[in-house]
């Protein structure tokens, strides 16, 4: 995996939809926190930085009335929004990406409680790297300012998070409200 070639993914995104491309810069930041935090090792902390750098990448194939639009989607246009993370799981498969970092991509909308997509894997099947995004993403949406809304506060994102349990992997959230979201108040109080 090079990074030339993961700076590539990164810019395309980028270029194709910039909201998402920050989005997935920040999910990497948390990731790669809540990744020291676990003691995970030089290899898992860069495999997982990628695959939480590039796990909305599959939104590049995604048509842009899907893409720019703010209002809801439909149920249909759901569906095909669902897809961005098996576009996903293929491009990086074509480019010879590692099984868990494809794995980050394509089982990040999954949920602990196995009503998640797009396989609807429970509890510790899911991987950990799809584990760990999924907590990342779900904080950094709240967190972040939306076309159709303000940034929420950080404590409401934390209520959300504590009341959607059966959403995340317990364990993982603990740590992640420890660790990571205190490091982020402190870096925003400073
Ligand atoms: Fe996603």
């Amino acid at each position: 995996m090079a990074w030339s070639v993961v700076l590539s993914l990164y810019y395309v995104l980028l270029a194709r939809d910039r909201a998402s491309a920050i989005h997935c810069r920040n999910v990497a930041k948390y990731s790669y926190n809540l990744g020291c935090s676990l003691g995970l090792s030089s290899k898992e902390m860069k495999e997982l930085y990628v695959a939480a750098l590039l796990h909305d990448c599959g939104k590049i194939g995604l048509p842009d009335r899907l893409l720019k639009t703010t209002r809801k989607y439909t149920r249909w246009e759901k569906q095909i929004v669902q897809q961005h993370v098996v576009i996903g799981r293929n491009l990086l498969s074509s480019l010879g990406f590692s099984k868990d970092v494809i794995d980050g991509v394509y089982y990040h909308h999954e949920r602990y409680d196995g009503l998640g997509y797009k396989m609807g894997l429970q509890g510790n099947n899911i991987p950990l790297y799809g584990r760990i995004i999924a907590i990342a993403d779900a904080f950094d949406a709240l967190t972040s300012k939306r076309p159709y809304r303000e940034p929420m506060p950080v404590i409401e994102a934390i209520q959300i998070l504590n009341n959607s349990k059966g959403q995340f992997d317990l364990e993982l959230l603990k740590i992640f409200f420890h660790d990571v979201v205190e490091k982020y108040m402190k870096q925003q109080c400073s």
